[in-house]
């Protein structure tokens, strides 16, 4: 049985002095690649949106809320129900997209004024649906920053990470990745000992630089007020003219801070997505981990890899599955069942002991426990 991330908890508030900490989770890039009128952390992996497959995993990871920054295309292009969907999240609105660090130096609207937390100088963002309901400001000691493109990304790394964080005292940490081909990441330079030096873009970076393959995830941890002290002192020098996040790691350097590298164990949980061809191999991997966990927990596939599963379905114990099989939205199959081949379910709850004929195609429906469907039904 499978329903997206896994739990995994970040220590408890004993070890942690019960510091509170808010995700931020950064969507407002243009997402051009993607070539689509909609934003491009709503398109769909294994059925659910991008963004979701982000939240979900904060939460899994006991980060209870999240500061989501989008750009003003995307606030009035998608009906507000698409954004009110998350109780947990609060959405800030970057208004002009002037890098990572200008993105996450947006969430100041959200924060509790006056809560030690410096407003950068340079700061251009509002909150996003407060009209109504004012929204409660958050006050988090901590701050995880995340990329709202990176659906893979699990709650065992980030807890880990946060742990790792916390226990070396980090004023900053970067989560680093050793990937096969680091084309495009931020590579992380040490210098002679062995320590870190700064996060260099590929496109500021030497060509000796470029051959690291030591790389920054995008996942940053922070102490929130010192990483507002940190945003206002960045500048957009660099290729792009933009504020980049990373920089701020090099600057609580040179200001004798503590700043923490953990390198993660898989770097595929980081993959972004930023075309349609991303977005396939991405739906194939996620795909893949549902199947992954419904086999392991004591589910029968006679060719997983020609199955589709969507990650609000749930499978029951000792159930088949057959070849080419597609389970879609909250399709929930009890145990012992057996589904034929080539059989299409969306939003069917499945009774224990039922059977599927092969090639049927069902919707919106409830099978009884024990009822026999026919070879090439359809119903819906
Ligand atoms: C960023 C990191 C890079 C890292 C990589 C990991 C910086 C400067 N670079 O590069 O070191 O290896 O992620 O994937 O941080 N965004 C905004 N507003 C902006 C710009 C970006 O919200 O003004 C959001 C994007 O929607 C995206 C995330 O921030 O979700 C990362 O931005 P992107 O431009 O994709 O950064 P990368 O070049 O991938
Ligand atoms: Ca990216």
């Amino acid at each position: 049985m499978s329903e997206g991330p896994s739990k995994s908890k970040i220590a408890s508030p004993e070890t942690t002095a019960n510091r509170a900490i808010a995700g931020i989770i950064l969507a407002a890039g243009k997402g051009a690649r993607m070539k689509s009128d909609l934003p491009k952390v709503l398109h769909k992996v294994a059925g659910l949106p991008m963004l979701d497959w982000v939240v979900r995993c904060l939460q899994a990871a006991g980060i209870d809320r999240q500061i989501v920054v989008i750009s003003p295309a995307m606030a009035a292009a998608s009906g507000r129900e698409v954004w009110r969907r998350f109780s947990s999240a609060v959405f800030c609105i970057q208004h002009t997209a002037r890098g990572t660090g200008d993105a996450v130096a947006s969430v100041y609207p959200a924060l509790e004024n006056g809560g030690g937390i410096k407003s950068p100088s340079f700061l251009d963002a509002s909150l996003f649906l407060d009209e109504g309901s004012p929204i409660q400001p958050l006050t988090p000691d901590d701050l995880i920053i995340c990329a709202g493109d990176t659906p893979a990304i699990s709650p065992e790394e980030l807890s880990h990470f946060v742990n790792e964080c916390r226990m070396g005292a980090a004023d900053i940490g970067v989560l680093a990745m050793r990937v096969p081909d680091p084309a495009g990441y931020g590579r992380i330079l040490t210098n002679h000992d062995g320590k870190f030096a700064a996060i260099v873009e590929e496109r500021d970076a030497s060509p000796d630089q470029r051959k690291i393959n030591i790389c920054n995830t995008g996942v940053i941890f922070a102490k929130a007020a010192v990483l507002f002290e940190l945003l206002d002192d960045l500048r957009p020098e660099n290729s792009q003219g933009e504020y980049y996040l990373t920089d701020c790691l090099k600057i609580a350097l040179r200001k004798n801070l503590n700043v923490v590298v953990h390198e993660c164990a898989h770097w595929n949980d980081f993959l972004g997505v930023n075309d349609r061809s991303q977005l396939a191999a991405m739906e194939k991997l996620l795909v893949q981990r549902l199947i992954g966990k419904m086999m392991k927990s004591g589910v029968t596939f006679h060719n997983p890899e020609s199955c589709h599963v969507e990650a609000d379905c749930k499978v029951g114990v000792d159930s088949e599955i057959g070849s080419g099989a597609c389970l879609e939205g909250h399709t929930n199959i009890g145990r012992g069942c057996k589904v034929g081949p080539n059989v299409a379910l969306d939003d069917v709850e499945v009774g224990d002991g039922a059977v599927i004929g092969a090639g049927s195609v069902v919707r919106n429906y409830v099978v009884n426990p024990g009822e026999f469907v026919p070879a090439l039904s359809m119903i819906q």
